[in-house]
Parts: structure tokens; C-alpha cells; sequence
């Protein structure tokens, strides 16, 4: 499709309605209100708040190859935020990665995603940050990468070579206005691609839209898995009903399907919980027709013993006289009052079970291990979202332990359960393990 073709066109002028400082213009609510909701579809608050900062006022440290960078204040604050930004300036921004003084920015902005965003979009989001945002006057924060790689040139070089170079979003005539609308969501402000693309040598993803090779087909990331979210009917989303999808997107649960911890749970918590169900709907039309990529083995959904086949479990041997293994008594005693003494789950699906579950029968366990080390806090529509953390009551023996009979009762024939120095290094430095 046309967003590729590099240069061949010098950037349309934008033909923006508000294009004067803030300040002259009347406010129109409905439009800031618009850019509110726009704002939650792109994440905005994911990287440019920071833990226990104000909003949108930056200083999120975020890790790339070659070092920390912060993201910055997008408050309209005059001298440290985006005040003085002219609609020009913010879509140049957002589209291209330019900052208002020319220079490049770094792509963990995902600029590329965002360079499908439409004029009208842009000034929405535009009349949000000036006029519904409170301005903080917090300094940006210089990146730790030392000399020669903290130049920004080459990043002009990289956008000239990854970044798509058409802005604005064509629909695909031969799709349904429910696709393109997914389209535009999923490949744009949802930016998807940065966390389930995987990327290639310079650190780019791979893919932006349906169509390039393995767009949205599973990456790693900092110690979790984004999985293949194409449509791949056994190792993608192509075997998910658009309800379980539409459910996944705005409860972060699918009880014997798959729930949301990590990233997800956060793009769950702060963005996708809040859009309407038309829009995750559209979200689920476009995913399932993204061209499918298939992965060696057996489907992740479909592991573990049925809770009804008991004789086949440990878990009947799971009694109080039973000998009992040092990993049967972990799982006993730190999952099964929540998932069941034969990962059957509760009733109401409020605790899910750990059979067909897509992170126990997955061959990369370190979202299940960061899960069992770290547990699950997530504020869904409903209220809060509880697992406890067993970081700091077992050992990485231990953990290993439990891991390896979680394979062996719920797990991947593949899979290989995580070694203790495996799980040390997701733990990450705690002496006292
Ligand atoms: C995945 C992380 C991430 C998300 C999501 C994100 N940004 Fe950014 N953004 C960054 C980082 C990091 C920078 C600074 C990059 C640099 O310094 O090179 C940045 C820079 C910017 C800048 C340039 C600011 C300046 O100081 O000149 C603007 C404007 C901006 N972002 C707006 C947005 C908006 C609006 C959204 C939501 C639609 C958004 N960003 C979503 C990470 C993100
Ligand atoms: C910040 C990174 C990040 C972003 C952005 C992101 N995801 Fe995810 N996604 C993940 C991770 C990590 C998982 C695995 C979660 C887990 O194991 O609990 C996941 C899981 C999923 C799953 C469940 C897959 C399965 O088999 O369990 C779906 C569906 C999904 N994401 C869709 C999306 C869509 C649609 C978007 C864009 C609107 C999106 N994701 C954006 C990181 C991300
Ligand atoms: C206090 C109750 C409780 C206990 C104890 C508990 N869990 Fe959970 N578990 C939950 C809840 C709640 C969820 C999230 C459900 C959701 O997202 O809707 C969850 C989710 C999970 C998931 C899915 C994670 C994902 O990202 O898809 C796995 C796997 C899991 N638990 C395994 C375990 C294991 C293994 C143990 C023991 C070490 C354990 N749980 C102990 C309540 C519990």
C-alpha cells in the first residue's frame, strides 16, 4: 500500500483548521473531548507520565540498545512543555518525529505508528494537550547515551530509511468501513506493531501494516512475549470469536483463552479499556484478517489436562497424607486456592483456569514466570485485579521447582521450564535469592 514509498512525495500542507497559538482560539469543547478519547487510544500517558508524576509531564526512563532515554513534558506549559507549539508543530511531532527545533526524534515515540493519524485526528488531539491538559513546568531530561551515540543525525538517516513516509491514512476501498476503521486503530494511535512486530537489525520493526511479512507476529520484549496476534487460527487470534477478542481488549480476561498481565495489562488499564465497543470491535475484524503466521506445534490454547480427566492428574495425589513433592506443595500452596488443586479455575471465571490458557500453554514461559514472580495489579471497569507477588517468599529453586511442574501438569509438550538461574535473571538484582 502507498505509505511506503519513500520520499516520493514532499509532505502535503496540512490543511489544519486551528493553526495560530491557542490563545486566539475559542475553545471547542467537543473537539478537546474528541482529543481526551484519542489520547487514551494512542497511550499518550503510558510513556509521557512518569510513576508517582504528574501527567503527561514526562521523565519516563525508557531502555533502547544503545542506552536510557526520558520521555518528555507534553503538558502545554510555555517554556518546558509543548505551549508553544503550533498545530503544524505538534503534527510534525507525531507524524514525522520532528521536535518544534528540527531535531529528530528517537522512534521509542512511535511516531512511525502515528504517521497514519488524519489532520482532523491531529487537531483533536492538539485542542486535548493545549486546552484539557493541566501544564506542569517539569525540565526534559537529557538521554544517558554517551558521545558519538547520543548525535541525533542518525536518526534522520534511520527515519529516512524505517519510517514511513506518508502521513495520513488511506483506507483500502475493497475493505468495509468496520476494517478500515480497525485498520486505522490497530496499525495507528494503538500502535500495536511496537510491542507484537517483531524488529529487525537497526532495531525497526519489521512491518507496519496487514500485508508485510511478519507484521504483529510476536516479538520479545524486556522479559515478556507479545504474542503472534495474527490471523493464525491455532497460534494467533484467528481461532478467537470477535466477542472473546472484543472482552480481552476491555477486560484483560477470556477465562480459557487468555488474560492480561505485563504491557498488556497496562495498555489494558490505561487505553484500550476506555474505547467504545464499536471501535474494539473494529480492532477485532481487522486482526482476524491480518495474513496468518503459523509457529511450530501445537496451539498454546490448547494445554493442560481437562480438569475433568482427573485420573490423570497429580492432583488427585494431592492430599493431606498423600507423599507429596516439594513442587505439588508449592502449587498447592501458592496457586490453588485461586486456580483450583487441578488448574480447573473458579466457577464464575473470576479466577481463570490454567488449562487452554495461552501463557501456560506458550514455549516462551517468562510471561508466566514474571507472573508468578511478580503477580498481577490491574484496575479493570469492574474494580481492582488481584494475584499476590511470590517474589519475595520463594527461592529461585524453588521457583524453578514450580515452574517445571506447572509445564508438566498445564504446559507446552515443548516447552522447556525456566532454569533457576533463568529465573534470577527476570527477577532481576535481589541479593537475598
Ligand atoms: C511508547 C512510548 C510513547 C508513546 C505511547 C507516546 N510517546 Fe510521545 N514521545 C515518547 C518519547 C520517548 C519521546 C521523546 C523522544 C526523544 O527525545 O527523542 C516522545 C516525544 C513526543 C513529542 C515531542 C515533544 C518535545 O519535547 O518536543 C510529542 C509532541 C509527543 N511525544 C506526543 C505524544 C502523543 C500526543 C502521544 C499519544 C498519541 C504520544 N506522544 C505517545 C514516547 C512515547
Ligand atoms: C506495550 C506493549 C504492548 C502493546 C502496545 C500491545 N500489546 Fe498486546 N500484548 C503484549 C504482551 C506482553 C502480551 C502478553 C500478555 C500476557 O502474557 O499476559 C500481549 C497480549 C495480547 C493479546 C493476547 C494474546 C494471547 O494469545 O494471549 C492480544 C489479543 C493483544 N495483545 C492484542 C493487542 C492489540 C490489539 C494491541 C493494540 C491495540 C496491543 N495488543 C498492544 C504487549 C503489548
Ligand atoms: C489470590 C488468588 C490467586 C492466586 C493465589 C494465584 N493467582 Fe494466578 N491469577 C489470579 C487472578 C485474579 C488472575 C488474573 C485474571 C484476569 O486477568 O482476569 C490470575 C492470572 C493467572 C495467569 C494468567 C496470566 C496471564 O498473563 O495470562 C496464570 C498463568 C496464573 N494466574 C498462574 C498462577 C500460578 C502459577 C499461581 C501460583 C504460583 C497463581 N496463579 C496464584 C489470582 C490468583
Amino acid at each position: 500500500m502507498t505509505r511506503f514509498a519513500k520520499w516520493s512525495s514532499v509532505l502535503p500542507p496540512l490543511a489544519l483548521a486551528v493553526t495560530t497559538a491557542h490563545a486566539q482560539q475559542p475553545v471547542d469543547d467537543a473537539q478537546v473531548k474528541k482529543g481526551a478519547y484519542l489520547a487514551k487510544a494512542g497511550d499518550c500517558t503510558a510513556c509521557h507520565t512518569a510513576p508517582e508524576g504528574e501527567p503527561f509531564a514526562g521523565g519516563l526512563p525508557m531502555s533502547t540498545p544503545i542506552g536510557t532515554i526520558y520521555s518528555t513534558n507534553i503538558t502545554p506549559d510555555n517554556e518546558t512543555g509543548i505551549g508553544r507549539y503550533t498545530v503544524e508543530d505538534f503534527a510534525n511531532a507525531l507524524r514525522n518525529g520532528e521536535a518544534k527545533d528540527g531535531h529528530q526524534l528517537y522512534p521509542a515515540m512511535p511516531y512511525p505508528s502515528f504517521s497514519t493519524l488524519t489532520d482532523e485526528d491531529v487537531e483533536a488531539l492538539y485542542a486535548y494537550f493545549q486546552h484539557g491538559v493541566e501544564p506542569v513546568a517539569k525540565e526534559n531530561r537529557d538521554s544517558d547515551i554517551s558521545w558519538p551515540l547520543n548525535m541525533r543525525w542518525p536518526l534522520n538517516i534511520w527515519a529516512w530509511m524505517f519510517a514511513p513516509d506518508e502521513v495520513g491514512f488511506t483506507p483500502d476501498d475493497s475493505q468495509s468501513d468496520e476494517w478500515n476503521r480497525g485498520a486505522y486503530l490497530v496499525e495507528g494511535l494503538g500502535h500495536c506493531g511496537t510491542c507484537h512486530t517483531p524488529r529487525g537489525m537497526a532495531f525497526q520493526e519489521k512491518g507496519y501494516e496487514a500485508g508485510d511479512e511478519d507484521y504483529l507476529a510476536g516479538a520479545e520484549l524486556d522479559g515478556w512475549y507479545a504474542f503472534n496476534i495474527t490471523g493464525d487460527e491455532d497460534h494467533g487470534v484467528g481461532g478467537w470469536s470477535d466477542e472473546q477478542l472484543v472482552t480481552y481488549l476491555e477486560s484483560g480476561s477470556v477465562p480459557g483463552k487468555a488474560q492480561a498481565a505485563g504491557p498488556m495489562g497496562e495498555a489494558i488499564e490505561h487505553s484500550l479499556r476506555f474505547l467504545t465497543r464499536d471501535d474494539l470491535k473494529a480492532i477485532a475484524t481487522y486482526l482476524k484478517s491480518v495474513p496468518a503466521v503459523s509457529e511450530p506445534g501445537p496451539s498454546r490454547f490448547a494445554q493442560g489436562t481437562p480438569a475433568d480427566d482427573v485420573d490423570r492428574l497429580r492432583g488427585v495425589a494431592l492430599t493431606e497424607d498423600a507423599p507429596q513433592d516439594q513442587a505439588a506443595r508449592l502449587y498447592l500452596g501458592a496457586c490453588a486456592s485461586c486456580h483450583g488443586a487441578l488448574g480447573q479455575g473458579s466457577q464464575d471465571g473470576h479466577y481463570p483456569p490454567l488449562i487452554n490458557n495461552s501463557v501456560m500453554g506458550s514455549t516462551q514461559l517468562g510471561n508466566l514466570t514474571q507472573v508468578v514472580l511478580h503477580g498481577i495489579h490491574r484496575e479493570t471497569n469492574e474494580g481492582e485485579l488481584l494475584m499476590p507477588a511470590l517474589d519475595q517468599d520463594i527461592s529461585n529453586d524453588e521457583a524453578a521447582s514450580l515452574m517445571a511442574y506447572l509445564v508438566e501438569q498445564f504446559g507446552h509438550p515443548d516447552a522447556q521450564a525456566p532454569s533457576a538461574e533463568r529465573i534470577a535473571e527476570l527477577r532481576g538484582p535481589n541479593p537475598e535469592h
